[in-house]
C-alpha cells in the first residue's frame, strides 16, 4: 500500500526545489497533488515531469487572500477535498544590516513567508476538518530556530513560521489536524544559488564551499532529502506527532563550529 494513497495534497511553492521534489515523491506514493506558485511555466514543468493524471497546478500568489481562496477551491473542485497542506512557498529577502533594509523589503519577506502560511492554514483548515483531520507542514528553516546576522527579515519570518506552527497545532488537535514544521539547513537548489550571488556576486563557489564546510556532514542537502521528511510528516507514520519543528540540516543547527 502506498503511503499517501488517494490523499489530496496542496503544495505551495511547488514549481521548484523542495516543493517540486515533494510533489514528485507524494505522487509516487499515491497522492493527488495540486502545486501552487506564481510562475505558470515552472508549475507546468513540474507537472509535466511528474507525468501523472492526478497532479495539476494553480497559479497563485500565496500572500493574497483571493489567490489563496482560489487555489483551495481548485483543489476541492478537482480532487474533492484536502487532506494535507505543505505550506512551502518562501522568499529569502536581502542580505544586509537592518539599517540598510527598507520597510518594503521587510514587508515582502513577511508577506510571502508569514502571511502566506497564515492564509494557507486559515483557508485549508475547514477543508481538512471536513475530511475528519489531516496534516499541515510548514517549511520553516534552521533560521526559524537560530539566527544569521544580515538576514533580519527572513530570520524574523521563519521564527514566526515556527510560532504559527505551534499555535495551529493547538487549534488543530481537537480537529485531528496535526501541524508540524520542517526546518531545512543549506539545500542545493535555486534558493541557495540566489543566496550565494546575493552574498558574494562572482564568488558563489567560494560561498558554497565555506557554508558546506560549516555543515557537520560537509555538504548541502538535496530537495529530495527534505521531501522524505515531508512524506513522514504527511503520512500516518507520524500519527502521534504534532507541534514539532524538525531539522533536516546535516547537523548544522546543533553545531558550534
Ligand atoms: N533552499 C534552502 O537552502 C532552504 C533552506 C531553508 C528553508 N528553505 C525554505 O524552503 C522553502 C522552499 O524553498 P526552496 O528551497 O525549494 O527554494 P525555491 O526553489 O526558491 O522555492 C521557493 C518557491 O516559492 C515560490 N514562491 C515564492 N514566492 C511566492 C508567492 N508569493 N506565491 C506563491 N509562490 C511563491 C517560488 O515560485 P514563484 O517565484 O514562481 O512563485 C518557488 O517555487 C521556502 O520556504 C524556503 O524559505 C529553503
Amino acid at each position: 500500500m502506498k503511503r499517501l494513497q488517494d490523499k489530496v495534497v496542496v503544495i505551495t511553492g511547488g514549481g521548484s526545489g523542495i516543493g517540486a521534489a515533494t510533489a514528485t515523491l507524494f505522487a509516487q506514493e499515491g497522492a493527488k497533488v495540486l502545486v501552487v506558485g506564481r510562475t505558470a511555466e515552472k508549475l507546468r514543468k513540474t507537472v509535466q515531469a511528474i507525468n501523472n493524471e492526478n497532479v495539476s497546478y494553480s497559479v497563485a500568489d500565496v500572500s493574497k487572500v483571493e489567490d489563496t481562496q482560489r487555489y483551495v477551491a481548485d483543489a476541492v473542485e478537482r480532487y474533492g477535498g484536502i487532506d494535507v497542506l505543505v505550506s512551502n512557498a518562501g522568499f529569502e529577502g536581502s542580505f544586509k544590516p537592518i539599517t540598510e533594509y527598507t520597510v518594503e523589503e521587510f514587508d515582502e519577506v513577511m508577506a510571502i513567508n508569514v502571511r502566506g502560511s497564515w492564509l494557507a492554514i486559515k483557508h485549508t483548515f475547514p477543508e481538512l476538518q471536513k475530511r475528519g483531520g489531516g496534516s499541515v507542514i510548514i517549511t520553516a528553516s534552521i533560521m526559524g530556530l537560530s539566527a544569521l546576522g544580515g538576514n533580519s527579515a527572513y530570520v524574523t519570518a521563519k521564527h514566526a513560521a515556527v510560532g504559527l506552527m505551534r499555535t495551529m497545532a493547538l487549534e488543530g488537535a481537537p480537529l485531528r489536524i496535526r501541524v508540524n514544521a520542517v526546518c531545512p539547513g543549506f539545500i542545493d537548489n535555486d534558493m541557495m544559488a540566489t543566496i550565494h550571488s546575493k552574498i558574494a556576486p562572482g564568488g558563489e563557489a567560494l560561498v558554497q564551499g565555506s557554508l558546506s564546510g560549516r555543515v557537520p556532514l560537509k555538504r548541502y542537502g538535496t530537495s529530495e532529502e527534505v521531501a522524505r521528511l515531508n512524506l513522514f510528516l504527511a503520512s500516518s507514520d507520524s500519527s502521534y506527532i504534532t507541534g514539532s519543528a524538525y531539522t533536516v540540516d546535516g547537523g548544522t543547527s546543533g553545531s558550534l563550529m
